[in-house]
């Protein structure tokens, strides 16, 4: 570890360790304020963030920044980063190997960001950033803390936009999230 963020920026660039890399348009390492309390992960980028080089820029971006301003967090305040920093084609969820090849440059990302709080949107990012066993439905808004940092899994905002009943379980989620930081920082 130990890199600085243009270090770090620049091996995410040149980062050949999975397969993805051969079918991304650009990579998407994650953008935000570097000294943020507040971390989302989110799963991988979609083709608009591949075409972008930033992340949740799609529908489902605009969806999370509407979240997050609707309980008084701008965007600009947190960090935003993905599982894995290359698009998987078709979308499709990204592999256990894939996912373990990236792990490196999201620990980067965090030791230099050192967040306080790590939300974790949906399935595959509280899987590989949490626990194997989380299970959305029944764990959104849950509370654990390891070495001293507050993790929540929620759901991730394209589940929002296929299935918009859970959009308010998701709001009280980032309503916690809101107090959570209120707390830390009191
Ligand atoms: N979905 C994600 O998980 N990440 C993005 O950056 C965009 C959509």
């Amino acid at each position: 570890m130990g890199h600085t963020w243009m270090e770090l920026f620049e091996r995410i660039e040149g980062c050949e360790a999975c397969g993805l890399c051969k079918t991304r348009k650009r990579v998407v390492p994650g953008e935000g304020n570097p000294r943020a309390q507040l971390m989302l992960i989110g799963e991988g980028p979609g083709a608009e963030e591949d075409d972008q080089g930033r992340p949740f820029v799609g529908a489902s971006g605009a969806l999370l920044t509407a979240m997050l301003h609707s309980v008084g967090i701008e965007r600009t305040e947190v960090y935003i980063a993905n599982v894995v920093k290359c698009r998987p084609p078709q979308n499709r969820t990204p592999t256990p190997d894939e996912a373990a090849a990236c792990k490196v440059h999201l620990r980067a990302q965090f030791s230099l960001i050192l967040p306080q709080v790590l939300v974790l949107l949906g399935a595959t990012a509280s899987k590989y950033v949490m626990d194997e066993d989380v299970r959305i439905r029944r764990d959104h808004g849950t509370w654990t803390e390891r070495k001293g940092i507050w993790m929540m899994p929620t759901f991730h905002p394209s589940a929002l936009l296929h299935d918009p009943s859970q959009k308010k379980l998701a709001w009280q989620d980032f309503q916690a999230v809101r107090q959570k930081l209120k707390e830390l920082s009191s």
